[in-house]
């Protein structure tokens, strides 16, 4: 078990639940009692990231539900759709362990692809056929522009779980900025009746943002990338040293100083608007900004790289 609280049960209490009509049926039963549902969208491989997420969940709502489904339309045909990890009997135990102002995880949502996807779904674009969601002008910068379908791939899949689960609040993490921002615009746009909840990122002890393909990284890797995080906190410093408008280009020159690093390749190291992800000259007390950046580090026995993202606030 990864996340630190104690099982007290052998048999995990959580109804599973694998198909649509079994949600809905669920989700009935809690709206007769009015309860408020709480909801944390995941693709397993659960760390203590996706539990601060269910955790807040517990304490905010009468129930709460996780999903686990490694979504195949955010992976381009090149990326690691078949190595990213499926964990989910430990995924079941941690969920099971958790507990907060009494109340337990009620339910996992474990569809299969087909259950998800009933026209079928292939991770190449021009071959795709049914629906799909886009949200325009916050999609393409950043991670977009590395990964072109990524977006369209998680708004899709947001989407139907939305409407499938049409819970009170749904819960995200920071880590995740853009998918934020994403999913704030996808939710007021197509007006979706959920509060969009997002939490801090949560870091192992190295300030290494947490990650379910941290998994892919050895000790060294992993040891040697919490230069990103430092990095972030150069620029955040640098920022508030200098208590008034900085611009981005100087903030951007001192974490570059941190983060080269012999093996490492920085895809992207960005200063973006918080609300619009627009690319911003410089950074204004009470505009603030995201210091957004990817960097490709060593995979594991493998020629491959692995991407790490992460990313700071500033005020
Ligand atoms: P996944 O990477 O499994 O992440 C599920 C949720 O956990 C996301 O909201 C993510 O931002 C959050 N999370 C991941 N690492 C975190 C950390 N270190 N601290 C806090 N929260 C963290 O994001 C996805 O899955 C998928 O794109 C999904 C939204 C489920 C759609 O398929």
């Amino acid at each position: 078990m990864r996340c630190d609280e104690k099982s007290h049960s052998m048999t995990p209490q959580i109804k599973i639940l694998r198909t649509v009509s079994q949600v809905r049926q669920w989700r009935l039963e809690c709206l007769l009692k009015q309860q408020k549902v709480g909801f944390v969208p995941t693709m397993g491989a659960l760390h203590k990231g996706h539990c601060s997420l269910a955790t807040q969940s517990l304490k905010d709502n009468d129930k709460s539900i996780v999903s686990i489904f490694v979504n195949p339309s955010q992976f381009a045909p090149h990326e690691d759709l078949d190595a990213y990890p499926r964990t989910v009997d430990d995924d079941l135990r941690i969920l099971d362990s958790l507990n907060a102002d009494g109340k337990k995880i009620d339910a996992l949502f474990l569809p299969k692809i087909s259950e998800m996807y009933p026209n079928g779904i292939t991770t190449e674009v021009s071959q795709q056929r049914g629906a799909f969601v886009s949200v325009k002008g916050c999609s393409e910068q950043l991670e977009g522009s590395i990964r072109p379908q990524f977006f369209r791939g998680v708004a899709t899949v947001v989407t139907k779980l939305l409407n499938v689960v049409q819970p009170t609040n749904v819960y995200f993490g920071q880590k995740d900025a853009q998918q934020c921002v994403v999913i704030k615009n996808l939710v007021k746009d197509l007006l979706i009746d959920t509060n969009v909840v997002v939490l801090p990122t949560m870091r192992e002890e190295n300030g290494l943002a947490m990650s379910s393909r941290n998994a892919y990284l050895s000790q060294e890797t992993k040891d040697r990338s919490s230069i990103i995080y430092k990095s972030l906190k150069r620029g955040e410093d640098y920022y508030s040293k200098a208590k008034g408008t900085v611009p981005s280009k100087d903030i951007i020159d001192v974490m570059n100083e941190t983060l080269q690093h012999e093996d490492f390749e920085v895809e992207y190291l960005s200063i973006s608007h918080p609300d619009t992800l627009e690319d911003l000259e410089a950074v204004e007390p009470g505009v603030g900004a995201i210091i957004s950046t990817a960097v490709r580090v060593p995979r594991e026995n493998s020629t491959e790289k692995t991407r790490l993202i992460d990313n700071i606030v500033l005020h």
